[in-house]
């Protein structure tokens, strides 16, 4: 089976359209989305570019607001303690990767938590791990709905995590071990990764190695969610060897067209929770 993301993701945003027109009519306003990106990243405007089509096209207020890389970090800091203060404002999303001059942890720790549609704060954070409500970072709850796609019991299933990013690996280990998987978290110093993978139910590969996960690596019957977005001569690939992997997998994700779509939708999804937390 292939998951298709795509599909997915295009229902997510269908039912995010009708739900925000009703809180239209309840509230007489639209969930807001503020997305800043900072600098000329190729892939960073791309990503921002679909944000902003996707958010206006479920009937958000969607803005972009662009920065030159030089940007003084007093000048985003001061934006965003504005767009905290913006009641038209219910999420706000700094692009990442951020030009090195400027803090990152100050950025994330900046936005209201109440506003953080990607779940960086380290408040969402820390509540996501204590099992407490919290934002969510869009990329893992994007896989988790497509995991619960194909399995709605992932209870006591071992799955197996590559890469301990804090905004893919270590947010998907805590999705995991609230639906009570056993979870592994490898990454580069892991001795035997093939082992680890062969044990699994679930695979989830987001360490932007492309095609590093191969079909002896997995068992029959095994899930595998494919984070990677790699770049290579040969066109746009995942961590995952599809061609091999689709052969003995249960179900997996192709890229592109599995997880990257739902990472958006999750971001709208997010952006209308926000919104509605704010009016109870
Ligand atoms: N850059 C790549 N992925 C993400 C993401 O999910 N959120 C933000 N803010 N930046 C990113």
């Amino acid at each position: 089976m292939i998951i298709d993301g795509k599909k997915t993701a295009a229902e997510l945003r269908e039912k995010i359209k009708k739900e925000i027109s009703k809180l239209k009519s309840t509230y007489n306003a639209v969930p807001g989305l503020t997305v800043i990106l900072v600098g000329e990243d190729p892939a960073s405007k791309i990503y921002v570019k679909n944000k902003e089509k996707f958010a206006k096209e479920v009937g958000m207020n969607s803005e972009v607001i662009r920065y030159p890389a030089d940007l003084e970090e007093k000048v985003l800091l001061d934006k965003i303690q504005e767009l905290n203060k913006n009641k038209r404002v219910s999420g706000i999303l700094v692009q990442l990767p951020l030009p090195k001059h400027i803090d990152k942890r100050k950025v994330i720790e900046t936005i209201d938590p109440r506003k953080d549609v990607d779940g960086f704060h380290p408040m969402n954070v820390g509540n996501l791990s204590s099992g407490y409500d919290s934002s969510i970072p869009c990329t893992p709850l994007g896989c988790s709905l497509l995991l619960k796609k194909v399995e709605k019991n992932l209870s006591g299933k071992s799955a197996v995590v590559i890469g301990r990013s804090n905004l893919n690996g270590k947010p998907m280990t805590q999705l995991l071990l609230k639906e009570n998987c056993t979870v592994t978290v490898t990454h580069s110093k892991t001795k035997d990764l093939k082992a680890e993978c062969q044990r699994a139910d679930i695979i989830i590969a987001a360490v932007g190695i492309p095609k590093l996960v191969k079909g002896d690596w997995v068992k029959k019957g095994t899930i595998v969610i494919d984070v990677g977005i790699n770049k290579t001569d040969s066109g746009i690939v995942g961590d995952v060897d599809f061609d091999q992997v689709s052969k003995v997998a249960k179900a997996i994700t192709p890229v592109p067209g599995g997880v990257g779509p739902m990472t958006i939708a999750c971001l709208l999804k997010n952006t209308v929770e926000c919104f509605k937390k704010s009016n109870i």
